[in-house]
């Protein structure tokens, strides 16, 4: 009986021994115990087919950084990374290559009468600085903002990460301050010209001739001809888009925006863009390479008045008109 009562104490030790073991060891303490971290029930591949997302509680006032993962978030990390980057290389190479086929087979556009060594003013000192200004902001919001889109696969491959992220960081202070005169230049452009840029029946004419483009014809065209008015619109909308969206993403979740709005600023400020890049570079074609004469009405502000009369007939008549005399035009030493 001793032995049996001694026996059955070992064994009574031997259970609380092992029931303490278990009960302290770490597998114990997941509740409950059945529960096995890879059970379907607590994969984050499971909880997303289930609930579309992966998000919890948290006890920050910012509710939304609750939401690890959502559906939307890959749909736009898939537009980031693939769609983007297609639109861009198509818009892009897409715009050099015509351009260069265009150059091969039209050539620049020459002065037909040659120069008359007079020339008449075109853009005054004001709209000049407005149209620098804007310009060179542009061209580093292009590079900056392409960089955003494509330096990850196209330039980082270059070089060590260190000297990509000392470029970017760069590239990406330029893109935000550069924004400011950007955005000034756009208003300015828009009080300054909107009044040339209204369409009316010169345009209609300007574009069934081929706007002297196309063809070799020369249709009469006011201060701006339809395809300016067009480039001006494009760069007024297109401003003001790339702005609205651009501060959205400068200033994220103000004025009660949320992940979406966000995702969509992100979107159209990132295909707008691409085209608008594609489209300025056809105007500084058009403004260098593509038109002889055309570069110094933004370059001295004057053109040669065989140029403007040419291109902008209509206009010269009412500038001339104006001032009764020759007082916005004066001579040019002889080359
Ligand atoms: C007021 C003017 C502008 C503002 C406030 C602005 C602001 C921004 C911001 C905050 C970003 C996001 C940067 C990031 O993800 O860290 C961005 C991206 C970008 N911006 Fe601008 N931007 C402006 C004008 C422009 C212009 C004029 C262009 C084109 C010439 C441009 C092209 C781009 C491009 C291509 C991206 C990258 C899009 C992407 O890959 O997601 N931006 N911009």
């Amino acid at each position: 009986m001793t032995r049996l009562l001694a026996r059955l104490g070992h064994i009574l030790g031997a259970a609380v021994f092992l029931f303490t073991l278990v009960a302290v060891s770490p597998g114990w303490a997941q509740q409950p115990s059945k529960d096995n971290p890879n059970a379907s029930a607590v994969q984050e591949q499971q909880l997303l087919r289930e609930l579309n997302r992966v998000q919890g509680l948290v006890s920050i006032p910012d509710t939304k950084e609750g939401t690890l993962i959502q559906p939307q978030g890959r749909e736009w990390r898939h537009f980031h990374e693939v769609t983007l980057r297609w639109i861009g290389a198509i818009a892009l190479i897409g715009m050099v290559v015509l351009l260069a086929v265009f150059y091969l087979v039209r050539g620049s556009i020459k002065l037909a009468s040659g120069r008359a060594g007079r020339t008449i003013l075109r853009f005054d000192t004001l709209e000049r600085t407005v149209h620098w200004m804007t310009a060179v902001s542009f061209i580093i919001l292009g590079i900056s903002g392409l960089n955003i889109t494509f330096g990850k696969p196209l330039l980082l491959p270059l070089m060590d990460p260190q000297t990509f992220t000392n470029i970017s960081e760069a590239l990406k202070y330029a893109h935000n301050y550069l924004s400011f005169p950007f955005t000034i230049g756009i208003l300015f452009m828009l009080v300054m010209w909107l009044k040339d840029n209204i369409p009316d029946s010169t345009d209609v004419e300007w574009l069934k001739e081929g706007g002297g483009i196309v063809g070799h014809a020369h249709p009469p065209a006011r201060r701006f001809n339809a395809g300016q008015k067009g480039i001006f619109w494009i760069v007024v909308l297109g401003g003001a888009a790339m702005a609205i969206t651009g501060y959205v993403l400068m200033f994220p979740f103000y004025a009660g925006l949320n992940i979406a709005n966000m995702q969509a600023a992100q979107i159209v400020h990132g295909v707008v863009g691409v085209l608008f890049i594609a489209v300025i570079l056809a105007h500084i074609y058009i403004g260098t390479l593509g038109m002889e004469g055309a570069f110094e009405a933004m370059g001295s502000g004057e053109v040669d008045l065989n140029w403007a009369k040419e291109h902008h007939s209509l206009w010269v008549k009412e500038e001339m008109g104006k001032t009764g005399s020759s007082a916005h035009t004066r001579m040019t030493p002889a080359e």
